[in-house]
């Protein structure tokens, strides 16, 4: 089995969704048979943003490019190449200014390729990677859960389950450490209650 192991917090040491991320993968470690995994920090190295001229290149057959694009489209490949290979994608999750990090949109933006990862069919699009488990560990700051105010602010959780949705992962797993934001005791017990979850995560 392969997991890619993603993080986005931009927050080091002190994240959350990195310590839950961390735990699910020692979780998946202890349960899954013969795991194969992949690390990609997105923070400590970010993808660059998409281009134009790396699209046209992308969707070219010429040859030679110049180096800075060539080096570009070939982390592109490794990006989907390693986004492919995986049966298991587990992402370290953090709420900034109500969606995800910028370093995780931009490996979205490496992800979502038509003729790859979904595809355009008469009916409509259909996602081709139906077969991924998708694990998200979230951290936020503030109260994000059905009934409270903010709710309609939230565009981390509900815009993965639409990318992974999209590709054909409907039901991600999903684990929310909230409130972190809002004083040390509920930081304590939201992450006790995202680690008792994580602990309790299945085989597959
Ligand atoms: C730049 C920045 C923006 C943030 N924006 C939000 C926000 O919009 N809503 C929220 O509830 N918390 C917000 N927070 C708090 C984070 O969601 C919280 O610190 C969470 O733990 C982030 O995950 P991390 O610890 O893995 O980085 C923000 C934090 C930072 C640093």
């Amino acid at each position: 089995m392969n997991l890619l192991h993603l993080d986005s917090s931009i927050l080091g040491g002190n994240s959350v969704s990195r310590t839950l991320s961390a735990a699910a993968a020692a979780r998946l470690r202890e349960t899954v048979p013969g795991l194969h995994e992949v690390y990609r920090d997105l923070a400590a190295h970010p993808l660059p943003h998409l281009s134009g001229a790396y699209l046209a290149a992308a969707q070219s057959t010429e040859g030679e490019h110049e180096p800075g694009l060539a080096a570009d489209l070939a982390l592109g490949s490794q990006v989907m190449e390693e986004f492919l290979a995986a049966d298991i994608v587990l992402i370290g999750v953090a709420l900034y200014n109500f969606t995800i990090s910028t370093q995780l949109k931009a490996w979205i933006d490496r992800i979502l390729v038509a003729g790859k990862t979904f595809r355009y069919t008469a009916t409509g699009p259909e996602g081709l990677v139906g077969n991924k488990r998708v694990i998200l560990t979230i951290a936020r700051g503030g109260f994000y859960g059905p009934d409270a105010p903010a709710a309609p602010f939230e565009h981390a959780e509900t815009y993965l389950r639409a990318v992974f949705g999209f590709l054909g992962v409907s039901k991600p797993e999903v684990i929310v450490a909230e409130g972190i934001a809002t004083g040390p005791e509920q930081r304590e017990r939201a992450l006790a209650e995202a680690l008792a979850q994580i602990a309790a995560l299945p085989a597959s």
